[in-house]
């Protein structure tokens, strides 16, 4: 193992990912954001500056933190945020490895561009003979808008909309705007495709990224199975599907066999927003949106410019939900097969007097708004970890109180969600098995464990919890720290739908933090 240094610059720069030019949170003038890569085992010193004119944070989805809690990058619970022309030095060892990414995780950030891909190699990964090439595919929703602008609008009292329509989508930061819509001034409708190259014969491991603020994607080359060998950061038992639905934040590693006729193919990436829709009130509600997002598989030998290529019919079963936990079958992994705690949440909109549609989790709405610890709250009369004020915190201990016969500390944590469409929940700090995830089910009855799948199911970071349903996550309690839970779709995120949990308070306490972590945090 090695230490990896990277430098990322964070600034705005004028870009027209779709065709269309608005100012783009970049890093390093890229957008999406270079790939930073490491070995299994390697260190990464990632120094960070930020020329935004604005504050940021950056979080590395997927990456478990363990004993490094403070580099998570969740202002307000982790680290204060970094000042404009501040830097902050994250430094971190990677004891995983498989397709992440990194986003801001400040405000609306990730929305305007601040994110990228993060891909751990293992040298020794079981599947590395089964494929010639890689690549990284990322794919977003892209909005016109600024997040900082549709923000107030989304949160106001008099707002009655769902979440704001994306403008476009993109796949590896290239998309097609419909540009005849006379408002868009500086638009180019001859905007590209993105375009992967595949020699006949050989076989290619495309890392499948979806990096949306909101949307859902239905990922497929049309022509091409795709046998599925990763999970969020997770090697499976490999699975074949035509088509892959994934939601924000999730990461798939697929095996595409370039064995068909010299031509092109198109890449398709189908999207929805999975929120009711008002077309009145939503912001952006605009008919001319192209769901449909292509890109191009493109083989070494072909004259054509354009595919001519048959889709794979799309399921409607796939829309606003996962690939079934019970097919993503962890290589060599078995869940808990019992648990010490039990955590049940609620997840609601609703509204307060003074505000517009807001998030609730167990009747309270996350917000982040507390980021120096000279205003922190105390809990249990412990200065826990020096940033958090412990909104919707649930903590749990290695030492339980139900004492059962399983040797290991783990938890149940049931997401019951009050809401007609679906939520994608990640959980910073772990993976977790989906031991259940429910469908429709009646009154929310919670399920009973008897119906939990723990021989194989999928073991991932971020799950889409169905409306009106409960799943069921399972994870071992051993990795101490303050770690954030919340639905991913950025729209939910601001409006509160969020908790922390507080992982082993009584390591947390004893845990150095370096120094240079609190430079930015007011005394
Ligand atoms: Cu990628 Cu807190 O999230
Ligand atoms: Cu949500």
């Amino acid at each position: 193992p090695v230490t990896r240094c990277y430098n990322l610059e964070l600034v705005i720069k004028e870009m027209a990912p779709d065709g269309y030019k608005r100012p783009v949170w970049t890093v390093n003038n890229q957008y999406p954001g270079p790939i930073i890569q490491a070995n299994y085992g390697d260190r990464l010193l990632i120094n960070v500056s930020n020329k935004l004119g604005e504050p940021s944070t950056i979080h590395w989805h997927g990456i478990f933190q363990t004993g490094t809690n403070f580099y998570d990058g969740v202002p307000g619970l982790t680290q204060c945020p970094i000042p404009n022309n501040g830097h902050f030095l994250y430094n971190f060892t990677v004891k995983q490895y498989g397709t992440f990414w990194y986003h801001s995780h400040f405000e609306g950030q990730i929305v305007d561009g601040l994110k990228g891909p993060l891909i751990i190699h293992n040298p020794k990964d079981p599947y590395l003979k089964e494929y010639d090439f890689e690549y990284v595919i990322t794919l977003s929703d892209w909005y016109h808008m600024p997040a900082g602008d549709i923000h107030p609008i989304l949160l106001s009292p008099s707002y009655l909309g769902g979440d704001p329509i994306p403008n476009s989508g993109e796949i590896s930061g290239i998309g097609q705007f419909n540009c005849s819509d006379s408002t868009k001034k500086s638009c180019n409708p001859n905007n590209g495709v993105a375009t992967y190259s595949v020699k006949k014969g050989k076989k290619y491991r495309f890392r499948i990224i979806c990096t949306s603020a909101a949307a859902h994607f239905i990922f497929s080359i049309d022509e091409h199975p795709l046998t599925i060998i990763e999970v969020d950061g997770h090697l499976i038992e490999p699975v074949t599907l035509k088509t892959i639905p994934i939601h924000t934040a999730q990461r798939y590693s697929v095996i595409l066999n370039a064995n068909n006729s010299i031509k092109n193919y198109h890449i398709r990436a189908k999207f929805t927003v999975c929120t009711p829709i008002d077309n009145n009130q939503t912001i952006n509600y605009n008919s001319s949106v192209n769901y449909n997002v292509v890109g191009i598989l493109k083989y070494e030998g072909t004259k054509a410019k354009t595919p001519i290529s048959k889709p794979y019919p799309l399921k409607t079963s796939d829309e606003c939900r996962d690939v079934n936990p019970n097919i993503l079958k962890p290589y060599k992994l078995k869940p808990p097969q019992c648990v010490t705690h039990k955590i049940s949440l609620m997840v609601a909109f609703g509204k307060l007097a003074t505000t517009g549609t807001i998030a609730f989790i167990n009747n309270s709405s996350f917000v982040p708004n507390n980021y120096y610890p000279s205003n922190r709250k105390i809990i249990n009369g412990i200065n826990l970890h020096k940033f958090s004020q412990y909104e919707n915190a649930y903590g749990y201990d290695r030492y339980f109180t139900n004492a059962n016969d399983c040797k290991d500390a783990a938890v149940d944590i049931y997401i019951t969600v009050n809401t007609s469409r679906s939520h994608p929940f990640h959980l910073h700090g772990h993976s977790f098995f989906v031991v259940y995830n429910g469908e429709n089910q009646t009154g929310l009855e919670p399920p009973h464990p008897s119906s939990f799948n723990l021989i194989a199911p999928a073991f991932r970071d971020t799950v889409t919890v169905l409306g009106n349903s409960t799943t069921v996550i399972r994870y071992y309690i051993d990795n101490p720290g303050v770690w954030f839970m919340h639905c991913h779709m950025h729209w939910h995120l601001i409006k509160g739908m969020a908790v922390q949990f507080i992982e082993l308070p009584s390591i947390i306490m004893n845990m150095t933090i370096p120094q240079d972590v609190f430079e930015y945090c007011a005394s």
